[in-house]
């Protein structure tokens, strides 16, 4: 870290002389990291600013998920949605972050039934009645980023299935109680994995959230599997996702070798899944997609 002067200006651009703004902040930083843990580094804090934009950006992203919301139904193709998104985002100013990502074909991830995550759009894949399907929109605005995803459910779907949808939305309300300054980020993910557990289901470890707002993926990965009082510590401007993957059966899964992207539950079983951008505020959180 940078020493700054007492009566220098405060890195968070604030305007505020350090000694009054975040120097009792850096110095409780400090008394954390010489104890072992992990702090984040002050470019992951957000500025007001940034704030500001990434909430742009999630209205956006937002608005995409409703206008999925009102035309999902049982015989669409998933490459329809794909259309949805890109039609909307775009119309609204926005860009679709996965569109090009790293090679990813298209505009948003569908996930159906025993798909994990990162399921590619395609016009072979109808949605059927019973189904449930995960829609993963990621948004660019004036270079800020959000993501978020919702499950829908298709048609008549079994009381199984209705069961590990709810509990995967009930996951993100028990991880936000976790989610306050000088909390870890392991105590959201064990509070979530036991919630799970508890309810006989199981949590995909490989995959996790991550930091978002000024790139599509930033530090820190967030696991929703790690020990309470363990990883990276909570501090007012941290902005990172919640988006646990519940499965109804065990939490092992493979990547499909043929596209290297849609994640598969291995024992073939339902795996559900809600995303939510949440960013640290002085007392707790503030959700920015939902
Ligand atoms: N919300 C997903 C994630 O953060 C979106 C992935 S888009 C993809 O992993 F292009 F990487 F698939
Ligand atoms: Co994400």
């Amino acid at each position: 870290m940078k020493k700054i002067g007492r009566n220098d200006p405060c890195w968070c651009q604030s305007g505020r002389k350090y000694k009054v703004c975040h120097m009792a902040f850096d110095e409780k930083l400090q008394k954390y990291a010489l104890e072992g843990h992990m702090v984040p580094d002050h470019d992951m804090l957000k500025t007001r600013e940034q704030i500001e934009g990434i909430k742009e950006s999630s209205k956006i992203n937002i608005a995409v998920l409703d206008h999925v919301a009102e035309n999902i139904c049982v015989g669409m193709s998933t490459e329809e949605i794909d259309r949805l998104v890109y039609e909307k985002t775009t119309g609204l100013g926005g860009i679709p972050a996965p569109l090009d990502y790293d090679g990813f074909p298209k505009s948003v991830c569908t996930s159906i039934n025993s798909q994990v995550c990162h399921g590619i759009p395609s016009a072979d894949d109808i949605l059927k009645d019973g189904d449930i399907v995960n829609v993963d929109v990621s948004t660019i605005y004036n270079g800020y980023f959000s993501d978020s995803s919702r499950m829908f459910m298709l048609g008549n779907v079994s009381e199984d299935a209705k069961r590990l949808v709810e509990t995967a939305h009930k996951c993100i309300d028990v991880g936000l109680e976790q989610v306050k300054p000088w909390n870890f980020l392991g105590d959201m993910a064990q509070a979530i994995n036991d919630y799970a557990m508890s309810n006989g289901y199981s949590i995909v470890r490989e995959i996790g959230g991550h930091g978002v707002g000024l790139e599509f993926h930033e530090e820190p990965f967030v696991s929703y599997v790690t020990q309470k009082g363990t990883e990276m510590l909570m501090v007012p401007g941290m902005v990172f996702t919640i988006e646990p993957m519940v499965n109804m059966g065990k939490p092992d899964i493979y990547i499909d070798d043929d596209n290297g992207w849609t994640v598969y539950t291995e024992d073939g079983l339902l795996s559900a899944q809600w995303e939510v951008t949440v960013a640290v505020t002085e007392d707790g959180y503030e959700v920015l997609t939902w």
